[in-house]
This record gives C-alpha cells, structure tokens and sequence, in this order.
C-alpha cells in the first residue's frame, strides 16, 4: 500500500530515490514520483503508470540535488493520474510531501484549510498534510510537523522536505511502517528495509508516533510531544539478493523455489533433539490447560492458513477455535477474554486490520502469540510472544513461501499445545515431528515435477470459470488455490467444500467447467472420488492433486498431479505447491503481470 523512500547526503538523490522505489514497487504501481531538493529549488517529478515512466523522465531531466522523497503509489482517494500522485506540494511551493496511509479527517482539515485560502488540486486525502505543515511553519519544521500530526487522524508513513531547510528533512509514521537507513555522511527513510540495503544494514525502526529529523550526518528521533529520545540500531543480516529476481524471469517463481529452503529453516532450527523448542514462548503447561478457546485472526492467504489450523489444533490439541478475517472481528465485538489465545497471521506484519484485531485482543485480555515473516514489524512488537516464519524477504503480492512457512510454524505450535496438554504419547510425538522435519524434501520433489502442471495450465487458458474443492484440510487449500487463481490470473473462481456443492453451487457445473480437487485426506478419500463422479457426471474437467500410491484417483480424474506420500496430516504444506504453480502457469499463459497483478499491493495498511 504505497512505498515511500528518501535519502539526504552528498550524492545525487535522483538516482537512489529511483532505485529505492524499484525495490518498493510491490507496495503499489498505479502512479509514482520524486521531489528533489537542490540549490533552494523544489523540483517534483510525477507520474500515472508504472514507475518505469517516472524513471524515463529523471533521466531526462536529471534534477539536481541531495535530498529528496519518493513514492510509489497504490490509490485510495482518487483516481491514479499524474495530479492526484505524490509528492504533494503546499500552497506555496515550498514543501513537498508523500505519504502512505489514509488521513481520515481530510475533509475536515481541508474545509478548515480552504477557510484559510489554501486551495487543492487533487482529489487524495494526502493533499492536506503539506498545507497543513505549512500553515503551522513558523520556522521549525519539526515542530510544524508534530502540530500538523496533532490534528490528524488515520494512519501515515511521510517523508516532508522544505526549501526553508536545505540541509534536513523529517519523516513520521502512525499505523504504517517506516525505517530509517543508517549511512556514512548519508541518510535514508523507507517503507521497507529491501530500499536501502545496498547502502547501509543499520536502521531504525520507528514507532508509532516517532517522527525523525535527518541530515546527512545526524538522525534525530522525537516523540510525539518533540522529545528527543534514544532508538536501538536494528542490524539486517539478510542478504540484497534474497529481495532479488536472481535470475528467475518473476519473483512469484523465485519465492515457490525457495519454499522447501523457507519451511526447513522454519522448522528445523526449532527441532532439539527430537523436541520442539519455540523460541521464546512463554506459555506454560499450566496455561495452556488454561485456555478455553483459541481464535485465529488473519487476512487473505493468511486467514487461509489459519483455516488449516482450525482443523489441525481442535483435531489434536482439542481446543476449539474460532478463525476470523480480520476486518470483521475488529468490529463485531468478539468474545474475547482472558481465558483465550489469540493467533495472529501475518506475512508483513503491518496489515492493518490484523494490526488493529491484534490491539483489540489484548485490550479484551487475551494473550497474543503472533506468526510473524518480518522481523520488527509492528504486529511482531506488539505481540505477547512471536514466532518467526523464516521464508525471507517475499516480494511478489502474490503470497507463497509465506503460506507454506505459516503452516509449518501452525504445525510446530499445534504439537506443542497437544504435548503441554498431555495429549500425545511420546512415540506418537517423536513420529509427527520427525515426519515435520523432513517435509521440505516432498515440496522439492513437487517443485521438480512442475512440468505437468505447465502442460495442463497451457490446455486450460482460456477457462472462464474455476472450481475447488476438498473436503477437510483440502477444503481449507482449496480456499488458498482459488484465491492464488483469482488474484494473479483474473479468472473468477470458487472454493467449495466437496459435500456442499450439490446444495446449489454444481448447477453452475456444466460441459467443460475446470474443477481442481486436492484430495490428500485418506480418510475423506471416497467422498472426494464420489464428488469427482457428480462433477464429471455434468461435463466437469478434474484436475486432482493426490499422494504418489492413491491409485484410485487415476480412475477418476482426468489429470492426477502427484506429489508424495506424506502424512495425511501434514500434506497441506506440501499440497499447496502445485496450486499455486497452477495459478502461476495460468497468469503466465494469460500475460497477465504475474508479480503485480492489477488493483492490487503487498502489505496492505490501509483498512
Ligand atoms: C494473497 C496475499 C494476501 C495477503 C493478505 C495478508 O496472495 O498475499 O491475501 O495474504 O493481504 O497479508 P499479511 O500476511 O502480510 O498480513
């Protein structure tokens, strides 16, 4: 949602603004700009479109300067043209500002504004906060900043310049992430770290109502009432080619290469000597016995895994949860107490509504444990305890590695709740997490085979309309693989749980409709083929994804797509593979952008 990057030093800013927005145009892509600070002079650059029509003009025009701002901009208020991009200027051409988040009482300060003959040329929320630090500019531009953001309400990462201040600009954020790069005669602010780790791997994370002011050799971090204080230095350890393409022609291929290397360091380091050690978590024995019921708070791919771990935690750790999308247990009063544990998922940790799911929780009294990818994100510090998934940097919005790591950090946790519980024999337990351990093999194998998939991707292009569905833990992939289809390949499509089909949905089931059937549930397996009969009994054409000896789905399906004879149990996390090189093979065949699908962003911050 929006990435914002800047950089004060003695080099040319244009060029590392550019190269910053390039490693951020994930967060969005409808619209982009700069605005460069050189010789007293404001120069903004902005434009509709991809960012490749941002960088032609830069090298065209080759605005001087060592400070400046950039944006990448993924649309909110008003329609992506080159007006309503950022930066945004103030009235009098002095401050140039971008942001990310929503201001939600810009109509207000905009009335309150243009009573002061302040006027708007565009139709964004953003506009405002420009005139605003400039109508309380009286000299300070921290301080017109911390008044500015005393009146706003919403969520904001910004970045603000001003031609009275040539040597410094500020940033702040509220709700949205923003770090600052630590250089050597030279500063940076980003929405994320992969912008600025060719220059330096020491930044700041900022807080919530943090606001910065940065020269090229001094960054200054205040509270919001302007008091200096003191921040930790964060040191990334990842490497710049773990945000790289690598060679891969998409991102999205890339990080489905990298999911059996993501599981395996998800899950290995945390095997001790055939136990399973979660980091620091601190829950007892005595309060796991404790907890009346679990609710698991997601959104997206997210929400899906925490699908699977419904059926996984109540079927072996016998507590019963609730799983709910975000956006709608923030605001339906959930009854949530001190006697539940709240699950949060999140690949980014900045998602919003999750974020705010997540605060909602502890306010209620719940404990929070968060699964978490990125480290220092704001739902990983303000969880109770976090465990890690450790897939690395995922920088195609479609999410994949993040899934499959998910999974493995719900696995370990269900085990864990079910051994504090009591409720696993020791050989029993020894047997799951051994076969845990070397789950990342079976997504190699399936990762080799991918041919098939390929094959079947090109024969069915063109489908209008696709089916899931499974039953059990299969119903819960089908959920993931129908949205992977969706949101990179544009083809409308629907996950159904096998039995429900026939209550109104199969009548949609017609001569050639494409249905695709994870059925990697033993016990579940005849109801599966009889659901295959009844699709195929109307014209269906079945795709099943089942284990290497389940030899009877051959007679059923048209295609089988293997993969191997894991544990019924555990075979999501292997599972979900071929779904998703399934949605891969078909954007790809459409043309579709695969690592930027349209209307859409990574780490969605705002509601
Ligand atoms: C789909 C996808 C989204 C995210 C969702 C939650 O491929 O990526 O559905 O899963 O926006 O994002 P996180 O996990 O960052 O909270």
């Amino acid at each position: 949602m929006c990435g914002i990057v800047g950089y004060i030093g003695n080099k040319t800013a244009a060029p590392i603004l550019i190269n910053g927005l390039k490693k951020l145009e994930y967060r969005g892509y409808d619209s982009a700009g700069v605005a460069i600070l050189g010789n007293d002079n404001l120069k903004v650059l902005k434009y509709k479109g991809r960012l490749s029509n941002l960088e032609e003009k830069v090298c065209e025009l080759t605005p001087e300067g060592n400070i400046g701002i950039g944006h990448t901009r993924w649309a909110t208020h008003g329609e992506p043209n080159d007006l309503n991009s950022h930066p945004h200027m103030s009235k009098s051409g002095n401050i140039a500002v971008v942001h990310n988040g929503i201001i939600e009482n810009y109509l207000e300060i905009k009335e309150f504004l243009e009573s002061k003959g302040y006027e708007f040329i565009s139709e964004t929320d953003s506009e405002v906060v420009g005139h605003l630090v400039e109508y309380n500019y009286k000299g300070d531009l921290v301080k017109a900043v911390i008044d500015c953001l005393n009146e706003i309400e919403g969520s904001y990462a910004l970045g603000v310049i001003c031609t009275d201040c040539p040597d410094m600009f500020v940033a702040a954020r509220k709700d949205s992430p923003l770090i600052v790069g630590l250089g050597d005669g030279e500063n940076y602010i980003a929405s994320d770290i992969p912008a600025i780790l060719e220059y330096t791997r020491d930044v700041y994370i900022l807080d919530d109502k943090e606001i910065v002011s940065l020269t090229g050799d001094k960054v200054t971090v205040f509270n919001n009432y302007g008091i200096e204080i003191q921040k930790d230095v964060f040191k990334v350890t990842w490497d710049v080619a773990s945000a790289e393409k690598s060679g891969y022609e998409h991102f999205m291929m890339k990080e489905m290469c990298e999911e059996p290397k993501a599981v395996r360091d998800t899950i290995n380091p945390r095997i001790k000597d055939g136990n399973i050690v979660l980091d620091n978590i601190k829950l007892t024995d005595e309060d796991v016995k404790n907890i009346d019921k679990i609710y698991i708070v997601a959104c997206g791919t997210a929400y899906h895994a925490g699908v699977v771990a419904k059926y996984i935690i109540e079927k072996t750790a016998k507590i019963p949860v609730e799983v709910d999308v975000a956006s709608e247990f923030r605001y339906r009063d959930p009854l949530v107490t001190d006697r539940h544990l709240v699950i949060i998922i999140s690949q980014s940790g900045e998602t919003l509504d999750t974020l705010f799911a997540l605060r909602e929780s502890k306010k209620k009294g719940a404990r929070v444990l968060s699964i978490v990818n990125v480290v220092g994100s704001s739902i990983s510090r303000d969880s109770d305890d976090v465990l890690y998934t450790w897939a690395g940097p995922e920088i195609a919005v479609a999410s994949t590695k993040a899934y499959n790591t998910q999974l493995a950090a719900l696995y370990l946790v269900t085990l864990e709740l079910a051994k504090k519980k009591g409720l696993l024999e020791t050989e029993q337990y020894k047997k799951a997490v051994e076969e845990l351990s070397k789950i990342s093999d079976a997504i190699e194998d399936v990762l080799e085979n991918k041919e098939v998939i390929q094959k079947f991707a090109a024969q069915h292009c063109n489908a209008k309309s696709i089916f899931f569905i499974g039953r059990g833990l299969d119903y819960a992939l089908s959920m993931e693989g129908s949205l992977k289809l969706k949101e990179i390949s544009y083809i409308h499509s629907e996950a159904y749980a096998g039995g429900e089909l026939k209550h109104g949905t199969i009548a949609l089931i017609e001569e050639g409709t494409l249905v695709i059937c994870p059925m990697t549930q033993d016990s579940l397996m005849d109801k599966m083929i009889s659901n295959i009969k009844e699709v195929k009994a109307r014209g269906a054409t079945v795709m099943a994804i089942a284990k290497e000896s389940n030899k009877h789905v051959y007679k059923a399906a048209d295609v089988v797509v293997t993969i191997p004879d894991v544990d019924s149990f555990i075979a999501p996390i292997v599972a979900v593979t071929p779904l998703q090189l399934f949605a891969y093979y078909m954007a790809l065949e459409k043309g579709c952008d695969v690592d930027k699908p349209r209307n859409l962003a990574k780490s969605v911050t705002v509601e």
